[in-house]
């Protein structure tokens, strides 16, 4: 049964009561109302001016929506106070979002932190969020001293071949390459902790649950209180030796790349490629993946027989029905038993929300089941016949979309739920306040590119044949613009709460004009994608779970290589060497995770804070980069304000989120050749490619995407909505 870890803290408790009047149609920008800087001081809190939340002054993003706060104000330590046992005592919505978003300590130099001080633009008010902050035009010389500090001197853009076809092109264009590998699908980790945080093999967890919470606070210094910078010069490993010098292994033999997976994205990027040779190539100390040699143990057996690993999203507009479609599959296919749904059935009822009983096998969170609304991604598994299926089931509402981007990144398919009641269909496709369409785009641009449309909710429109076609019409238009072939996509009309059409073929005689797969059979059908199991090992962390006996596991998808009991990890980005002392997958133990698994990795010979969520794990020898200046080749989306150098922005990647700053905008990109347009462009519109820099507030885990696409993929946002896709291209400035 999957469980939203509890921790047996009311998280209720001091819980803002404005907020239980949750309405969907509710305008967050219309109705902000910015506490004034005395107010915000007396009373130690600052206003989320998505959900207005009263946050504690010492978080760094909200408590409920994961928006980030500004930039300037984080104090910049771990909050022990807040804390028991190391689990963040603050709601654990928030907590989720918090643990995926984990900040590093902060490290900004003296000089930047003037800098930010003088600089208005910057920081604006102290109370002020970030994302408020929005599309000003910065000034951009202030900032830039800041970074003219000798650490950030050798900030040196190096010119792009645009004019070499990527493998994703290739793809693209049905042309296979041998050295293509899938979409890189990204990741996400399903683990299983019982409420108390000791490792429980029964129950499933929500993608960011409050075990992690003390992690979410970001700020975490070592021991002795140094930064990370110093900590990763400083610690039991030589850090010449742990951050690389050169990342030779990004040239990738000097091929070119271009995103594969932004949806209509594609179509705009699918032509820019680019060298992916970087101008600031350091010294080759590092190992470059020639030398990387897996061991036999590291590929999986066919003997093994057990089933294939599918990571299935589940995402839609908000109310479409996702979280109820999630429980009545686990509960036909046994992994919620007859006593469990009464429960669930009789516990809704007396709440009034009778209709809701299914979804409150995934709502498990007293916000959630409260509201009706999803609001971190869910956890849990199922087996069809094919597939060990890790079932992602993400928010819909607007509010939530971080945490959709951040809990389903590692999706190797997606069903897209639609609501066919009239008008609610409608209301999903709308421009700016529908999420079918911004979902559709994200999935795609997580690397998905095989979706089921399950057009949910037939039985409000009779099972109408023209209804389920008209919204196949016109959806599969829009599919088509983000770049999802007719054959990769398959429509479903169901009704989860009647039962129609989901692991057997549907009874119901008004769904007789329809010859197609039931959904089981559908998600049978998903090809599997390959995985990298001959790289070096990359974990990015989604979790961390911590026990009362000190125990810490770090919880994520495998994107490349493997992993087993004994083995030793670099736990980045403290550049700590940990030993694996035991696995977990779906509830059980194992002695081995290979690329693509959802596995919580207990770790021993670490200290539990140096294991945050948007940290990574890796091969000792193989460390990703950890960097805040970087060069991105984004789409600005449709309907997205433009972007202008200084502009201020949300930047997710992996399990990552941070506060960034537009640096410089490089060049506009034409969407056809992927050529060079314009250079130095004053902003970026919608639908235009571009290349640009981006400064991170703090530095963050990040590889380019032609070494690894689920920790090159990142999105853009701002003012609650996502305005860019795109794939890191260089990482001008790393951390050394
Ligand atoms: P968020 O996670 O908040 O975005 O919502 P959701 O997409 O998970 O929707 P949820 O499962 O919470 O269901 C929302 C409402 O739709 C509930 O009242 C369900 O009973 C109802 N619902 C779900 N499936 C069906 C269906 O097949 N038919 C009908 N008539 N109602 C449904
Ligand atoms: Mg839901």
């Amino acid at each position: 049964m999957p469980r939203k870890v509890n921790c047996g803290i009311d998280y209720d408790d001091g819980y803002d009561d404005d907020f239980d009047d949750y309405d969907y149609g509710y305008d967050v920008e219309e109705n902000v109302k910015e506490p004034s800087l005395q107010d915000t001081i007396k009373r130690g809190v600052w206003r989320c001016s998505v959900c207005t939340y009263d946050n504690d002054d010492t978080m760094s993003s909200c408590d409920i929506c994961g928006i980030l706060r500004s930039p300037s104000v984080s104090n910049g330590t771990y909050d022990e106070k807040r804390t028991v046992h190391g689990i963040c005592k603050v709601s654990g919505v928030s907590i989720m979002a918090k643990s995926l978003f984990a900040s590093r300590p902060h490290q900004m130099s003296k000089k930047e932190v003037d800098s930010q001080q003088q600089n208005d633009d910057f920081v604006v008010k102290e109370n002020n969020n970030f994302h408020m902050l929005g599309n000003n035009q910065g000034q951009f010389h202030e900032f830039h001293k800041a970074y003219s500090s000798p650490t950030h001197s050798r900030i040196n853009i190096a010119p792009f071949k645009f004019d070499v076809p990527s493998p994703d092109d290739l793809v693209s264009n049905g042309l296979h390459s041998s050295a293509q590998h899938s979409k890189g699908k990204d990741k996400h980790g399903g683990i299983i902790f019982s409420k108390n945080l000791e490792i429980n093999p029964s129950s499933g967890f929500k993608a960011s649950d409050k075990s992690s919470a003390s992690m979410a606070k970001g700020r975490v210094e070592d021991s002795d209180g140094r930064s990370v910078s110093n900590n990763l010069c400083s610690s039991g490993q030589s850090s010449s030796s742990l951050m690389p010098k050169e990342r030779t292994d990004m040239v990738e033999d000097g091929s070119s790349l271009t995103h594969g997976g932004e949806g209509y994205l594609t179509s705009n990027l699918k032509n820019m490629t680019l060298g992916a040779k970087s101008g600031n190539s350091k010294d080759i100390k590092a190992n470059s993946r020639a030398q990387y040699k897996p061991e036999k143990w590291m590929f999986p057996e066919k003997a093994e027989g057990s089933l294939t690993q599918l990571n299935l999203a589940i995402v839609g507009h908000v109310d479409s029905g996702k979280s109820t479609l999630s429980g009545r599959l686990l509960h036909l296919l046994g992994r919620i038993s007859q006593k469990e749904m009464h429960k669930y059935e009789k516990e809704s009822k007396l709440q009034g929300k009778g209709s809701f009983a299914y979804a409150w096998a995934l709502d498990e969170s007293a916000e959630e089941r409260e509201r009706g609304v999803t609001m971190t991604v869910a956890v849990t598994y199922l087996d069809s016949k094919r597939y060990h299926v890790v079932v992602l089931d993400s928010p819909g509402h607007k509010d939530f979309v971080p945490n959709m981007i951040t809990g389903a990144t590692p999706a190797d398919a997606a069903i897209l739920v639609i609501d066919a009641s009239i008008g609610s269909f409608e209301a999903g496709m709308d421009g700016t306040k529908g999420q079918t369409r911004e979902h559709a785009q994200l999935i795609r641009s997580f690397g998905v590119d095989q979706i089921i449309v399950a057009v949910n909710k037939m039985d409000a429109v009779e099972y109408s044949k023209d209804r389920f076609d008209l919204i196949k019409s016109q959806l599969g238009t829009f599919l088509r613009s983000c770049d999802f072939k007719d054959s990769s996509v398959t429509w479903i009309p169901l009704s989860a709460v009647e039962n129609q059409n989901l692991v057997v073929a549907p009874s119901d005689v008004r769904l007789s004009w329809y010859h197609g797969p039931y959904l089981l059979d559908a998600i049978d059908s998903f090809q599997p994608s390959s995985r990298d199991f001959s790289k070096p090992l990359l974990m990015p962390i989604c979790d961390v779970i911590k026990s009362s006996q000190g125990q810490v596991s770090a919880c994520g998808k495998l994107e490349a290589g493997a992993v087993r009991s004994g083995s030793k990890v670099l736990v980045m980005p403290f550049a700590d060497i940990a030993t694996v002392r035991s696995l977990e997958r779906d509830s059980q133990t194992c002695s081995i995770a290979r690329a693509g698994d959802n596995v919580a990795i207990n770790l021993h010979g670490i200290d539990g804070n140096h294991v945050i969520a948007g940290g990574v794990l890796c091969h000792p020898d193989f460390p990703v980069a950890f960097a805040r200046h970087l060069e991105l080749k984004v789409l600005v989306l449709d309907g997205a304000t433009p972007i202008l150098m200084g502009s201020q922005l949300e930047f997710y990647a992996h399990h990552a989120k941070e506060a960034a700053r537009v640096a410089r905008i490089s060049s506009l990109l034409d969407s056809k050749t992927g050529k060079v347009t314009k250079k130095a462009p004053r902003c970026i519109v919608a639908k235009q490619s571009a290349v640009i820099e981006l400064v991170l507030q703090e530095s963050i885990c990040i590889e380019m995407f032609s070494k690894c696409k689920a920790l090159g993929r990142v999105f853009l946002r701002t003012l609650g909505r996502t305005v860019a896709v795109g794939v890191v291209t260089r990482i001008v400035e790393e951390l050394v």
